[in-house]
C-alpha cells in the first residue's frame, strides 16, 4: 500500500490502538500526532495547553499535517480535534484516505475515564459532556471522512481489516 491513512475520531475512539495494529500487521509506518508534537515541544499535551494555550497547540497540529504530505505507506493517528479545521482536512485529503472511527459516548467514557492526559476532559469526565462535544464535532468528522468504521464491540484486528477492505 502506498497511500497514507489518517485515522480521525473522538478522544478514546481507538485511533492509536488501530494505528499500531496497522503498523504491526500490515507493515505501515506510524505517526502518532500527539506524541510527535510532545517530543517536538519537549512537553506533554497538557503542559502545552497550560503554558501556550489551545490555539498554539492547534497551530502545531496544522503545521505537522502539512509536513506529512511527502509520506507514503503511513498511518497517522490524529488528535481528536484535527478535523475541526478546514485546512487540516484539505492537507489530509492531499496525501491519503481519511478514516473516521466512530464509537458511542459510553464506550468513549469507559476508555478515557482513568486518564488525565487530555486537557479538554479534565473537569468534564462524564458521559453527558462527551455526548455534547461529540454531537458538536460529528458533522465535521462525517464530512471529512472518506470512510466511517463503527468500532463498538469490535476488536482491533477486525477494525483494521475492515479499514483495509474499504479503502
Ligand atoms: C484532543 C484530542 C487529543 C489531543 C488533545 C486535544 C481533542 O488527542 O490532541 O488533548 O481536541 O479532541 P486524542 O484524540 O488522541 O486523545
Amino acid at each position: 500500500m502506498s497511500k497514507n491513512i489518517f485515522l480521525i475520531g473522538f478522544m478514546g475512539a481507538g485511533k492509536s490502538t488501530i494505528a499500531r495494529t496497522l503498523r504491526e500487521e500490515y507493515g505501515m509506518r506510524l505517526i502518532e500526532m500527539d506524541e510527535q508534537i510532545e517530543s517536538q515541544e519537549g512537553k506533554t499535551i497538557s503542559q502545552i495547553f497550560a503554558d501556550n494555550g489551545e490555539a498554539y497547540f492547534r497551530a502545531l497540529e496544522t503545521r505537522l499535517l502539512e509536513c506529512l504530505e511527502e509520506e507514503e505507506n503511513t498511518v497517522v493517528s490524529c488528535g481528536g480535534g484535527v478535523p475541526m479545521r478546514r485546512e487540516n482536512v484539505a492537507a489530509m485529503r492531499r496525501s491519503g484516505t481519511i478514516v473516521y472511527l466512530s464509537a458511542a459516548p459510553e464506550t468513549i467514557y469507559e476508555r478515557v475515564k482513568e486518564f488525565h492526559t487530555r486537557p479538554l476532559l479534565e473537569g468534564n469526565m462524564n458521559v453527558e459532556y462527551i455526548k455534547a462535544l461529540m454531537a458538536q464535532r460529528l458533522p465535521k468528522y462525517l464530512s471529512a471522512a472518506d470512510v466511517t468504521i463503527e468500532t463498538d464491540g469490535k476488536d482491533a484486528g477486525t477494525i483494521s481489516s475492515e479499514i483495509l477492505q474499504s479503502i
